[in-house]
């Protein structure tokens, strides 16, 4: 295995990242305000929520809507899937011109309604149907181009082995994967020898996935895999700090937990970015469900949830969400 370096900056294409820590794109999750505060919390890059090419060049209003960014959370990548290689081509030239730093082609999404118009982790079992994608896009633009992908459909991960090293032949910056097959869901483990293996079978930067589920986990997939990369969902939400922790570690240092006022903060700056971003209306809405999150692990989370079940203003959610972090603080926890 070639030697990898644990926490200094990477490189993808002509983006330099200062840390090889990434937010992984989560639907319905990784939108503005939770990227920002996973920047904040130290992550190098963030990614949108899949964008699909169809609805970016039908001109669709909310689909555009999804590209719209902050640019606190720079460097972005935006993520595109569909199966239409005249189609992605043109939907990759859009994401271009919004001004993202990077574009990233999902190969992995395994949910009923994108496989169906093969998309996503179905470009896996069409390999003329995804080299044709990747050169049409490749060639449409000069920004970074990343693909990520799942293992494929068989265990073994040689569909991710032969799509990786397509993607470097055709012009792709980096490659990252969520070792489980398509049908897997998120069911069983993901198999990081899979991450080591396409380590070993390209020289484009690989990024690793899966299964991270605290700060050592990051240390560990780097240790095993040599990835040069490591991309965090379902642990970070709702705990974007996991970001800090993985780079203490990664820095030789130790990780910090965060604190109630650290939490407290880091809660109220998510209403502001979420009110900034939606308006205050549909943000207060999102933030009834969103802000439990952020407390889970903590005394009588349920009664956050219950406070600002029915408030309707951001001014009443701040003050519910100080109420209950003072009513922590007062019971010592
Ligand atoms: C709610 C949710 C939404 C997701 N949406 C996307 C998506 O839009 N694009 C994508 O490539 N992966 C998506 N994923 C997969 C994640 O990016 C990641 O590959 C997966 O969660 C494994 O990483 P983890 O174990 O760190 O969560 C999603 C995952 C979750 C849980």
């Amino acid at each position: 295995m070639k030697p990898c370096v644990l926490s200094g900056p990477m490189r993808i294409g002509g983006l330099v990242l200062d840390n090889p820590l990434i937010l992984a794109p989560m639907a319905g999750i990784t939108q503005v305000p939770f990227r920002r505060l996973a920047r904040e919390a130290g992550c190098a890059m963030v990614v949108t929520e899949m964008v699909s090419a169809d609805g970016l060049v039908r001109g669709g209003q909310k689909t555009a809507e999804l590209l719209r960014g902050h640019p606190a959370e720079r460097p972005i990548s935006a993520q595109i899937f569909g199966a239409d290689p005249q189609i992605m081509r043109e939907a990759a030239r859009i994401v271009q011109d919004q001004g993202v730093d990077l574009l990233d082609i999902n190969l992995g999404c395994s949910v009923r309604k994108v496989i169906r118009r093969g998309a996503g982790a179905a470009l896996m079992r069409e390999p003329q149907r995804l080299e044709a994608i990747l050169k049409a896009v490749r060639a449409a633009v000069t920004i970074p181009l990343t693909v990520k992908m799942r293992s494929g459909w068989h265990p073994s991960g040689d569909q991710a082995v032969k799509a990786a090293r397509m993607a470097e032949d055709c012009g792709v910056d980096a490659v990252a994967i969520h070792p489980r097959v398509a049908i897997q869901g998120f069911g069983g483990n993901a198999d990081w020898s899979l991450i080591a293996r396409l380590k070993e079978s390209v020289s484009i930067p690989v990024v690793g996935n899966g299964d991270v589920r605290g700060p050592d986990d990051v240390l560990m997939m780097k240790r095993q895999t040599g990835c040069d990369a490591v991309m965090i969902g379902r642990a970070s939400i709702g705990n974007p700090w996991i970001f800090a922790q993985a780079l203490d570690l990664l820095r030789s240092k130790h990780p910090q937990s965060p604190d109630l006022s650290t939490r407290l903060q880091g809660i109220l700056r998510y209403i502001d970015y979420a009110v900034g971003h939606f308006g205050e209306t549909q943000a207060v809405r999102m933030m009834r469900s969103r802000l439990c999150w952020f407390v889970k692990g903590l005394p009588r989370c349920s009664r956050l949830r219950v406070a600002i079940s029915r408030l309707k203003s951001r001014q009443e959610m701040e003050d519910g969400v100080r109420a209950y972090f003072e009513m922590v603080d007062s019971t010592g926890s």
